[in-house]
């Protein structure tokens, strides 16, 4: 089994990738493997909006401008679980970040990612965690994609990798997401194996109700 974390930070050992490795730490002990993505410093473009994906179906980003948008969705096409960490600006996620999500959940959002279980992660030297994580939510669950709880909202603070350590709270918060999502990984494969199906669509198919009237 195999767990994807990606690294929206800028900085590649700062303190969203030390609650990520705390989390990657935690999987990989219990046979989980764990691979961080560190998504490039450039900027992403956003969705364009231009429904290439809905007509050529092969998921992937029609725009492939060389971004992280198309590794990740090739990447999610063997991972099992995904983990979405992101420094706190301006009590929200990092733009870099949202734009390569809004990409990524509007070509995987449907067909590569259902059933998988995911996380988000925060860090942030003072405020603005919640509405982060709360923004970060939307993409797994408009995705299918059950949730990973731990003992607390998932936020690490500090401005530093060994600040970021020093938050006993938010350390055992990340190795409790870890934790959890090894254990949901082990429930869901043991439930395949017993027969249990996947959960999909109810009615079989996704019914879409735009709000014309
Ligand atoms: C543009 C920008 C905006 C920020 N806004 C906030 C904020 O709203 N709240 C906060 O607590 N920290 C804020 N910070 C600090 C970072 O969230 C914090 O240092 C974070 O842990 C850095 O993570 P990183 O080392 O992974 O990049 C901001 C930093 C930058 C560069």
């Amino acid at each position: 089994m195999k767990a994807l974390l990606i690294n929206g930070s800028p900085h590649k050992s700062g303190c969203t990738y030390t609650a990520l490795s705390i989390v990657a730490e935690e999987l990989t002990a219990n046979s989980v493997e764990a691979e961080i993505y560190q998504i490039p410093v450039n900027a992403t473009s956003g969705c364009v909006a231009c429904g290439g994906c809905m007509r050529t179906k092969n998921n992937r980003c029609v725009i492939d401008d060389g971004s992280a948008v198309n590794v990740i969705l090739e990447k999610m096409e063997t991972a099992d679980a995904l983990v979405i960490g992101s420094p706190v600006y301006y009590a929200s996620p990092a733009g870099q970040l949202l734009s390569v999500l809004d990409r990524v959940f509007f070509v995987g959002g449907r067909s590569l990612f259902p059933n998988k279980p995911a996380a988000v992660v925060c860090s942030a030297r003072r405020a603005g965690t919640t509405a982060t994580l709360d923004v970060l939510m939307k993409y797994p669950i408009i995705s299918g994609m059950p949730v990973v709880p731990s003992v607390y909202w998932p936020m690490v603070h500090g401005q530093s990798a060994e600040e970021v350590r020093k938050d006993k709270e938010g350390v055992q918060v990340m190795r409790g997401i870890g934790w959890n999502m090894a254990w949901l990984l082990q429930c869901i494969a043991a439930g395949r194996e017993a027969g249990i199906k996947d959960p999909g669509v109810p009615g079989g198919e996704k019914v879409w109700t735009n709000f014309i009237r």
